[in-house]
């Protein structure tokens, strides 16, 4: 499609895919149901999604098949894609874990030498070997890692670990640690800044570094007596100056203030404490600072 619309591949079915449309809708995208299709257009905004495998993502932005593409951080390093890191997005996180089986014991790292490793990430791995001075064979496998223990095939595995339900599954428990992951934001390097395909991109960074923004905060309102006022600021931890506005009643105020998600229940209390009341804590969808 030589359309002019910027191009965006994500992954065609798996941990990412959902929260990368999500993301997608955040920002205001029209996205019309996927289903099986490999090429998707958003209504209202001039981007073209292509579905397609996670571990192909890499190669395509680095060869310009697609401008942009969302991916773990793991699968464009093990893929040695020469593309730009844009954004990291702060979903997908995982790590790529050495694990073994449940019913063996291994103290340290050393014990992994002369073991069989079956990994999709042979590089990574490799490199993980390297720096640590242990010499393991590593077993290349393009899916389905977890099952090579009990297929004989390999001592122990290298894979991604998000919830762990997949080791549980196989009988498998964490060793150690390789790398950790999380979802990206990659360009083609050869962007032509002077294109309108770039200031669609700008534009879209904008949208998402705004939905970023909004998930990490939230809008809390409330009722405080006047007096309490220069306490209260003090326990807001608030991220510009806070809204503050008369109520009819004259010895009070309403006191209104993005605060970061996470100190809610830590402040809230001090809050009280302070005089506040009505306290009301609300999700906020863009924010653009
Ligand atoms: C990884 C890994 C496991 C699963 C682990 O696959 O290979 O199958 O995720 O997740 P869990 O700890 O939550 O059970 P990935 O999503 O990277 O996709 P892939 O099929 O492309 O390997
Ligand atoms: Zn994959």
């Amino acid at each position: 499609m030589l359309n002019g619309n910027l191009k965006l591949a994500i992954q065609k079915s798996g941990r990412l895919t959902e929260k990368s449309l999500q993301l997608l809708r955040t920002c205001g995208l029209d996205i019309e149901n996927y289903s099986d299709r490999l090429l998707v257009s958003s209504r209202n905004f001039e981007l073209d999604l292509l579905f397609l495998r996670d571990d192909d993502i890499p190669e395509y932005v680095q060869d310009g098949v697609a401008d942009i593409g969302i991916v773990g951080e793991n699968v464009v390093i093990e893929k040695e894609a020469d593309v730009d890191t844009i954004k990291k997005l702060g979903y997908g996180k995982c790590t790529l874990m050495i694990a073994i089986p449940e019913d063996k014991n291994m103290l340290s790292l050393d014990e992994l030498n002369g073991k069989r490793v079956a990994t999709s990430y042979p590089k990574i791995l490799a490199n993980f070997f390297r720096n640590n001075k242990i010499d393991a064979k590593i077993i290349q496998i393009s899916g389905s890692v977890e099952i090579a223990p009990s297929l004989g095939i390999a001592d122990c595995i290298c894979d991604i670990v998000s919830t762990g339900n997949t080791l549980k599954l196989n009988k498998l428990k964490k060793f150690t640690n390789v790398f950790d992951s999380e979802a990206i934001l990659i360009g083609n390097k050869n962007f032509d800044k002077d294109s309108g395909k770039y200031a669609i991109l700008k534009n879209l960074i904008v949208r998402i570094e705004s939905a970023l923004n909004a998930k990490t905060s939230k809008y809390l309102m409330m009722n405080v007596p006047k007096v309490a006022l220069p306490r209260i600021r003090e326990i807001l931890p608030s991220l510009k100056s806070p809204t503050i506005l008369p109520l009819a009643d004259e010895s009070m105020l309403a006191v209104h203030a993005v605060i970061p998600s996470d100190t809610f229940w830590d402040i809230q209390n001090d809050l009280h404490e302070a005089g506040a009341s009505g306290l009301l804590l609300i999700p906020i969808e863009n924010m653009i600072l």
